[in-house]
């Protein structure tokens, strides 16, 4: 990997194995982008790229030259209204309330290794020589705002992390109104949009729409990245498939409200940005203050979707998510949500855990109900001090009970929260965002917590730091469960107060930063209803995170495989139900409820001792085959081989890194009758291996498996005969394949 510069031509040379990402300074000082995708050999001068051409309407920069036009010239930060008529990537509001600005180049600097983003999460080295860091730096002169671009290129993979960084130098204020982390202006348009879309229940749908001329967009205003849109983003080329072809993902670490979007002009370019969401964003710069965007990860992959997926599989999980449970294979975890809701005593949660105990489960997890006065969603929120009613031995003897059973205790809490029911509201009713002289909306009869405010987020800390410094707890589950409305500090000047959604969301990472490094050894799970913050910038802090609160396995396939585009598989918690199925009250086998939850971070969501002794047994062979192959599940090397959102039938695959072990997850819907063979070509087997099939007992050849295919045809066909097991409706089959000497 290098990053080079060319004196004489001025142009910049990102580039690894795998990606080139080329940039020019432009005669007038902006900075141009001249080529980003597979890598390419080095030349002293690439300006040819640069394309001019005089076009009547076209604005023009100098008098003398028609060409000249920011309108067709690709570039690294565009602004508005100095001759480019696209959406800018940035935008200064002046004093005296322009919004006109010309940044130019000033200097570089290059160097080994990558900078850590202040209060923000972002991805890291451990090691100088992994990456590599441009910083180039443009300076408006008339305002005296300086803005960093950090461009930083890993040494493996076809990543480049991308954010800005605004200084003001002048004398006067400014209001940043726009600061996106990433623009990329890309040549040509032929590309397919991929987005994960969704609502609560039903998150991350993995949606495809071709580009055209104009915008199509994704979004939040909700102050949490959200359910219905992902921080995510592909351009793939049409003829691209899982395995094969030009794929760029997008990928914005943070979680709260964001932007990406792609403008299409009349001259077919295509122009993308990510970012902060500049609707209702605005942020007063004074004099000596300067201003972080979040970062922008930008992956390029010739090998197909699930390429790169890979490349953000093994960046998010060894160099975004830390600490001490980054490697390590995750818990086994019992959840009483669904068990018990709010109807649970101290007696009643041992007698679960009894139970999970006996099956094998290592972890024993508290859900919502255990403080102040929390015997239901209308009160309680705030008071983060055990129910001793419901818990006379407060958290702490809990905790040594479960502890004593030879398991681990977790908790959940949602710090951010707070109900009007409770000692923290009565004492602090001012410490909730809220507009004076208008309605204080409610979402699940809770209020949100001004994390932008300092004393409000020590507060929380101190409260809970007491808890988790006392009992012995091992796992946090983070909730957030209602998104922010009628949005407002009371403590923030009138020209500040576009700056809260952002401050609130800094709030919420110094809070995660706080708590992971003084209890570096619980695990954190993220959630927020489900999956409405299941995103980059919260795998900073929790290694994995709650991925929907719909865990019906027929669901779950679509959630989980969406899921994956981005996301590592260590990353998405995933749990067996009770049926029939809290949320779509379906009935799935427990094999099936068991062959999804596998490929996550894996636990059951119910009360074991309300299973027979026959389920019982299969539970207990379950958390078995968890135990023996979890490390390749959550860690090995992800191919999604078949979509459940094209059809009745859903494959995907875990291999080992020595490439002896792969785990084939097959999935069917609904079942059919007199049904044609089925095959599935394998990937990721070294072709010279000979595997032995689970399933049948049979040897085949890696090549075998990854060309003609793996046979997954039932074995009954619409009639039970001899000693075939009859398939169902939701049927599915886990292929475990051992390589042999
Ligand atoms: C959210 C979570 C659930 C559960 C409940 C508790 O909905 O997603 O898993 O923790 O809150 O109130």
């Amino acid at each position: 990997m290098s990053i080079i510069f060319h004196e004489k031509s001025k142009i910049f040379h990102l580039h690894n194995d795998s990606i080139s990402y080329i940039m020019m300074i432009l005669e007038n000082g902006h900075l141009g982008q001249l080529y980003c995708g597979k890598r390419i050999h080095d030349r002293e001068d690439f300006s040819y790229l640069l394309e001019k051409a005089p076009r009547p309407m076209s604005s023009c920069v100098y008098e003398d030259d028609k060409t000249f036009s920011l309108e067709h010239i690709r570039q690294e930060m565009p602004v508005y209204g100095t001759t480019d008529y696209r959406h800018p990537a940035v935008e200064v509001l002046q004093e005296n309330g322009s919004r006109i600005s010309e940044f130019g180049y000033q200097e570089h600097r290059i160097f080994s290794g990558k900078p850590r983003l202040e209060g923000l999460p972002a991805t890291y080295t451990e090691d100088d020589s992994e990456a590599e860091t441009l910083i180039i730096t443009l300076k408006d002169e008339l305002t005296g705002i300086k803005v960093e671009l950090s461009y930083t290129i890993f040494a493996r993979g076809g990543i480049v992390a991308k954010n800005m960084c605004f200084f003001n130098e002048g004398n006067g204020s400014v209001h940043l109104t726009q600061a996106m982390s990433l623009c990329l202006d890309l040549p040509d348009y032929e590309y397919e949009w991929i987005q994960l879309s969704g609502s609560w229940a039903r998150e991350r749908h993995v949606k495809n729409r071709i580009l055209t001329h104009g915008i199509t967009a994704i979004g939040s205003m909700r102050g949490n990245s959200s359910h219905e849109q992902n921080p995510f983003i592909a351009l793939k080329r049409p003829s691209a498939d899982e395995q094969q072809g030009e794929v760029f993902g997008v990928s914005l670490i943070y979680s709260g409200n964001f932007l990406m979007q792609a403008e299409v002009d009349a001259h077919d370019t295509l122009r993308l940005l990510a970012g902060i969401n500049p609707s209702g964003f605005d942020w007063k710069l004074d004099p000596g203050e300067h201003f972080q965007t979040p970062e922008a990860v930008l992956v390029y992959s010739d090998k197909g979707l699930n390429g790169m997926s890979q490349t953000f599989h093994g960046l998010y999980q060894k160099r975004l998510a830390r600490g001490y449970w980054r490697d390590r294979e995750r818990p086994i975890l019992n959840n009483n949500w669904e068990a018990t809701y709010f109807d649970f005593t101290e007696e009643k949660l041992v007698e679960i855990a009894e139970k999970a105990k006996e099956c094998g489960v290592e972890l024993f997890v508290l859900d919502d109900g255990w403080f102040g006065k929390r015997c239901s969603d209308h009160a309680g929120l705030g008071d983060w001090i055990a129910n001793t009613e419901r818990l006379p031995n407060g958290i702490t003897g809990l905790a040594d009970r479960i502890e004593n059973l030879g398991m681990k205790f977790g908790l959940w809490v949602e710090l951010e929260m707070v109900n009007k029911d409770s000692d923290l509201y009565r004492a602090h009713p001012d410490w909730i965002l809220a507009t004076p002289g208008r309605n204080q909306s409610h979402g699940r009869f809770q209020h949100v917590l001004d994390f932008s405010r300092k004393e409000v987020v020590d507060h929380i800390y101190e409260m809970i730091a007491k808890i988790l410094s006392e009992a012995k707890v091992s796992y946090i589950k983070w909730d957030m469960n209602r998104s922010i409305t009628e949005c407002y500090s009371a403590v923030l000047p009138s020209d500040r107060q576009g700056e809260i959604f952002h401050r609130y969301i800094l709030g919420v990472y110094d809070l995660y930063e706080r708590l992971t490094s003084r209890f570096p050894h619980i695990l954190f799970e993220s959630c927020a209803s489900g999956g409405g913050r299941f995103d980059a910038g919260m795998l900073y802090y929790a290694p994995q995170g709650w991925a929907s609160d719909n865990s019906d396995a027929a669901e779950r396939i679509k959630i989980q495989y969406g899921t994956s585009m981005c996301y590592p598989i260590s990353s998405i918690g995933a749990h067996v139900s009770v049926i029939p199925n809290h949320q779509v009250f379906r009935t799935t086998p427990l094999h099936t409820r068991a062959n999804v939850a596998y490929f996550g971070a894996f636990g059951y969501e119910l009360n074991l001792n309300k299973l027979s002794e026959e389920e019982i047994k299969e539970v207990k062979e379950q958390v078995c085959f968890m135990k023996k192959y979890r490390k390749i599940l959550q860690f090995g090397t992800f191919y999604r081989l078949k979509s459940p959102f094209e059809g009745n039938e859903m494959v995907w695959m875990a291999v080992s890194e020595d490439q002896k072990t792969a785990i084939v997850g097959w999935y069917r819907i609904l079942n059919c009758v007199n049904a044609t063979f089925t095959r599935v070509e394998l990937q990721g087997l070294n072709p010279d291996y000979q595997y032995r099939n689970s399933q049948t007992g049979r040897f085949h050849y890696g090549d075998e498996l990854m060309n003609l295919g793996l046979i997954t045809s039932d074995s009954t066909a619409g009639q039970a005969e001899g000693d075939a097991v009859p398939c169902t409706d939701f049927e599915s089959r886990i292929y475990v394949l051992e390589a042999v000497e």
